[in-house]
């Protein structure tokens, strides 16, 4: 069980990791957010200490990764493959039946990854992310089917 001073600390420990994956201040997660996601029962998250952390979010049958990220120095050496495959093994011994996700049109590893881990697309939202205002990015949905 985390107390709410746990939760706290992990939230900080969260936004560090979010904002050192995400630079541009419209596109990392606060502490004060990660915070109020990881106080919701709903919310699960995946936590890799100072190399990365998953967020994923129930709702019945259906569930979504809201965010993952790993530390740039910690990157390409599995572990994001791992805490997602910790996830999808988290949300099979539920009722959840599909994931979907959200990632930028841009976002190669991102991609790789999820497609790696089987998710395919399943549709775009045009000019989602708001990276600045130069700079306006579509999203990719991808989904998951969980075997039961
Ligand atoms: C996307 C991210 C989570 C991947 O984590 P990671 O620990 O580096 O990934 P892994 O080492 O486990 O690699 C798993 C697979 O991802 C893909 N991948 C990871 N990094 C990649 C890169 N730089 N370029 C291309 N593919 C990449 C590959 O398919 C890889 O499998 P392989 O090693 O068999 O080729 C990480 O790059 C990251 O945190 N990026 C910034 C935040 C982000 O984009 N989050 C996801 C969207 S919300």
């Amino acid at each position: 069980m985390h107390n709410k001073k746990n939760l706290a600390i992990l939230a900080e420990n969260f936004a560090v990791i979010h904002k050192s994956c995400f630079g541009s201040p419209s596109a990392f997660f606060s502490s004060s957010f990660i915070l109020s996601l990881i106080q919701n029962p709903n919310v699960k998250f995946i936590n890799e200490g100072q190399k990365g952390f998953c967020l994923v979010r129930r709702s019945d049958e259906e569930a979504e990764i809201i965010t993952m990220a790993v530390k740039p120095e910690f990157q390409q050496q599995g572990v994001g493959y791992s805490m997602l495959r910790k996830a999808i093994l988290l949300l099979s011994k539920t009722n959840c039946e599909q994931i979907f996700l959200e990632v930028a049109s841009d976002n190669i590893a991102g991609i790789k990854l999820y497609s790696k881990a089987g998710f395919h697309s399943c549709g775009i939202r045009k000019n989602y992310y708001h990276i600045s205002n130069h700079e306006i990015v579509d999203a990719i949905t991808m989904t998951k089917n969980l075997v039961k």
